[in-house]
C-alpha cells in the first residue's frame, strides 16, 4: 500500500513537471495511430488514382527494402548489454528455480470461468442469401497475409451490404514481401465459396462481358484514397452503390481497413466473423506442414490441441498415429511473436540502447520510408525516447521481452516457438533470449530444408505457418498489440479456445514503469509486479465499441455468452 502511494505521488509529481512533454506525447500518439497503417503501406504500389497497378508487379522502386532489411538484420556490432543487472538476476533465478514448481496459472487463463462462457456462434445465420444481383465487387488486397485476411472479410460484408456478387479476392504483389501468392495459394477456394453461399454469391471470375471494360476509365476503380478509413456502411450506400448501379462492377484496390467496426448491422457483423473464423481455411499443403510444425513443437504428443482441427483440418490427428504417447507437460509450448523489425523500430522514434550507430541507422531508414515523420521531426519538438517509453509507445525490446517471460515463470525448459523473422540487430539482439531460454525454436529449425523449401519464396505462406504455430500454442505472447498477426491470432484463440488458450498481451505503459527501476528493483519485486500487470490484461470483457471483431470476438454478433448456464451449474 505504502509503496503504491509513493508510486502514485511520484507519478503525480512527474505528471505536473512534464505536463508539456505529456501533451506532446499525446499528440504524437495520435499521429502514430493515424499513421500506423503507413507501416503496412510503405511498399504498396499504385496508391494514387492515376497510377497504373498490376496484380503481379515484378519491378518496383522499393524493391531494395528487403535487401536492406536483411543487411540491417545482420548487424555485427555488439550492443552493450542493456538491463544487464536485471538479466543477470533473471538468469540466476532461472538457474536456481530449475526444479521449482511453475506458478499455478502460468499455462492457464486466470479468469477461466468467465472466458469459457463464450462459445463460437458466428456459424448461425438468420437471413436468406441476397436475391438480387446489383453487380460485381472485385477486391485486390494489399499488405501481408494478415492484413489481406481482414480486407477479404470486410469485402464479404460490403458485398452483402450492396447485394453484390463478390469476385474471388486477389492479393496485390508487394515489393517487400515479394510474394506472388494468390488467394487460392493460401486458402481453400471451394470452401470459401460454399461456406458463404447462403450469404453472398462468390464467383471465380468477372463475367466475360465485364472483363473487357476499362474499369479505370469508367471510374470503377476505387482506391484507399477514395474511401475514408473505417468507412461506415452509409458511406458505401451513398458513394459506392451508385457506381455499382451505373457500371455493374467496382474494383477496390488496397482496401486496408476500409470498413468500420461500428456501427454495423448485427447480421453483417456476424458475417464478418463467419468469414474470418469459418470460411477461411488454409490449403492442404499449408495445413500439412503446419500440422508437422505443431506436432514437433509438442514433441510428438498424441493428444491434439483444441484449435488444431480449425487450423490444419484433417491433418490434426492423422499425423501422430504411430508415435508413442507423450501427452502432458513435455508437450506444452509457448509461442512468441517478437515484433521488433526495423520498420517498427524506426517508426517508433525510441531509443533501443544501440548508441550513435543505431541512431544513424534508424534515421537513415526513416528518411527513406517515413518522410512524413521526418517532416514532423523537423517542424515540431518531439518528446524524448524516455517520454515515449513511459507512455507505452515504444516496442518491447527483446531484452524486455525476456525479462517479462522470466518474471512470469517460464523457465529454461520452456519450449518457445518464435514467429517472424528479421529481428532488428540480428543474432546479437536475440542473445538475451537464447541465453535464458535455450529451447528457442523457429519454423526454419523445426522443418527440414526439404520440407520448408516449397514455401521459401512465399512469405505469405511462411506467415501462414507462423499463424498456425502461434495459434495452436498453449500460451501465446505478443509484444505489440498493433501487430496484425498478433491481433488475429489472439482473436482466433478467444473464438475457439474455450477459455483455455491464454494470450499474454503486455501493457507497455505499465511495464515501462516497472523497467524504469531496472537498476534498483529486486527480482522478487520485479516478478510480482510483472505478474500483476500481465494478469490485469487477461480480464475477460466483451468487445469494446469500435474495436475489431477479428481481434475481440467476444460479442453477441460473433459468440454466444453462456454466463447464466455456467453460473447455474455452480462453480
Ligand atoms: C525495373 O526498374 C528499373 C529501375 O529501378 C528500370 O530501369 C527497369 O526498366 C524496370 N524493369 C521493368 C521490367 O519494368
Ligand atoms: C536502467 O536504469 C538506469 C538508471 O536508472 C537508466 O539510466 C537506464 O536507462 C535504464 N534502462 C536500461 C535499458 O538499462
Ligand atoms: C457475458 O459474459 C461476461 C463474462 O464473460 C459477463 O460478465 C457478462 O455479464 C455477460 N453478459 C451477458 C449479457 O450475459
Ligand atoms: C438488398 O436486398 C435486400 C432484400 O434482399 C433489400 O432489403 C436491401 O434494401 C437491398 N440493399 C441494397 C443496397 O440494394
Ligand atoms: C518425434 O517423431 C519423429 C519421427 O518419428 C522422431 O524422429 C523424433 O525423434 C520424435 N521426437 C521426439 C521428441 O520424440
Ligand atoms: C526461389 O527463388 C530463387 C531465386 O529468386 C530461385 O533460385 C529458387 O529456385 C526458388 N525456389 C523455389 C522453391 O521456387
Amino acid at each position: 500500500m505504502d509503496s503504491k502511494q509513493q508510486q502514485r505521488v511520484r507519478k503525480k509529481r512527474g505528471w505536473h513537471r512534464n505536463a508539456v512533454t505529456v501533451g506532446v506525447v499525446v499528440l504524437v500518439g495520435c499521429f502514430f495511430l493515424m499513421n500506423w497503417w503507413m507501416l503496412f503501406r510503405i511498399q504498396e504500389p499504385g496508391r494514387s488514382r492515376g497510377l497504373k497497378y498490376r496484380f503481379l508487379r515484378t519491378n518496383s522502386t522499393t524493391i531494395h527494402i528487403r535487401e536492406e532489411l536483411r543487411k540491417l538484420g545482420k548487424g555485427k556490432r555488439l550492443h552493450k548489454t542493456i538491463y544487464a543487472r536485471l538479466l543477470a538476476k533473471a538468469a540466476h533465478a532461472l538457474a536456481e528455480g530449475q526444479n521449482k514448481p511453475e506458478p499455478k496459472d502460468l499455462w492457464e487463463e486466470p479468469y477461466m470461468i468467465a472466458a469459457s462462457s463464450w462459445k463460437p456462434y458466428a456459424q448461425h445465420r438468420n437471413w436468406e442469401p441476397s436475391e438480387e444481383n446489383k453487380g460485381y465487387i472485385m477486391v485486390s488486397a494489399n499488405g501481408g497475409i494478415n492484413q489481406q485476411r481482414v480486407a477479404v472479410c470486410n469485402a464479404v460484408a460490403v458485398a452483402r451490404l450492396l447485394n453484390a456478387t463478390l469476385v474471388l479476392p486477389k492479393f496485390l504483389y508487394s515489393s517487400v514481401w515479394r510474394d506472388v501468392s494468390q488467394f487460392g495459394d493460401i486458402y481453400q477456394e471451394e470452401h470459401f465459396i460454399n461456406y458463404l453461399r447462403l450469404d453472398i454469391r462468390i464467383v471465380k471470375e468477372l463475367p466475360l462481358e465485364l472483363q473487357s471494360l476499362d474499369l479505370e476509365a469508367i471510374g470503377s476503380v476505387v482506391t484507399d484514397v477514395d474511401i475514408v478509413k473505417e468507412a461506415k456502411p452509409s458511406f458505401y450506400l451513398k458513394y459506392i452503390l451508385p457506381i455499382l448501379h451505373l457500371n455493374r462492377v467496382i474494383h477496390f484496390v488496397g482496401f486496408g481497413n476500409r470498413l468500420a467496426s461500428d456501427p454495423i448491422p448485427f447480421q453483417l457483423q456476424r458475417l464478418r466473423c463467419r468469414c474470418n473464423f469459418h470460411a477461411l481455411r488454409f490449403v492442404p499443403n499449408i495445413q500439412e506442414t503446419g500440422a508437422l510444425l505443431i506436432q514437433r513443437m509438442r514433441q510428438n504428443a498424441t493428444h491434439s490441441g483444441l484449435l488444431d482441427h480449425y487450423l490444419v483440418g484433417p491433418f490434426a490427428d492423422s499425423k501422430m498415429k504411430h508415435e508413442r504417447s507423450r501427452a502432458g507437460k513435455a508437450s506444452r509450448y509457448l509461442a512468441l511473436h517478437l515484433r521488433f523489425e526495423i520498420d517498427m523500430v524506426a517508426h517508433s522514434l525510441c531509443d533501443f540502447g544501440g548508441g550513435e550507430e543505431e541512431r544513424q541507422e534508424l534515421e537513415a531508414y526513416r528518411k527513406i520510408h517515413f518522410p512524413a515523420l521526418m517532416e514532423l521531426k523537423k517542424t515540431t519538438k518531439l518528446p524524448s525516447s524516455a517520454a515515449l517509453k513511459s507512455e507505452g509507445l515504444c516496442p518491447l525490446m527483446p531484452e524486455e521481452t525476456v525479462l517479462m517471460l522470466a518474471a512470469l515463470g517460464f523457465n529454461r525448459k520452456t519450449r518457445i516457438f518464435l514467429a517472424g523473422a528479421h529481428i532488428y540487430g540480428g543474432k546479437s539482439r536475440l542473445a538475451a533470449l537464447t541465453n535464458l531460454f535455450p529451447n528457442l525454436i523457429t519454423k526454419e529449425s523445426l522443418l527440414s530444408s526439404h520440407e520448408i523449401e516449397p514455401f521459401m519464396n512465399f512469405s505469405s505462406q511462411l506467415a501462414a505457418l507462423d499463424f498456425i504455430g502461434c495459434t495452436a500454442a498453449n500460451v501465446f505472447a505478443m509484444t505489440d498489440s498493433g501487430s496484425q498477426l498478433s491481433s488475429l491470432v489472439s482473436g482466433y484463440r478467444i473464438y475457439y479456445g474455450g477459455g483455455k488458450m491464454p494470450t499474454i498481451r503486455p501493457n507497455k505503459r505499465r511495464l515501462a514503469d516497472i523497467f524504469l527501476k531496472n537498476d534498483t528493483i529486486e527480482w522478487k519485486v520485479f516478478e510480482k509486479r510483472v505478474r500483476k500487470a500481465v494478469r490485469q490484461t487477461k480480464r475477460v470483457f466483451s468487445r469494446p465499441t469500435g474495436r475489431s471483431v477479428y481481434r475481440y470476438p467476444r460479442c453477441d454478433e460473433c459468440m454466444f455468452n453462456a454466463t447464466e448456464s455456467v453460473a447455474g451449474k455452480g462453480s
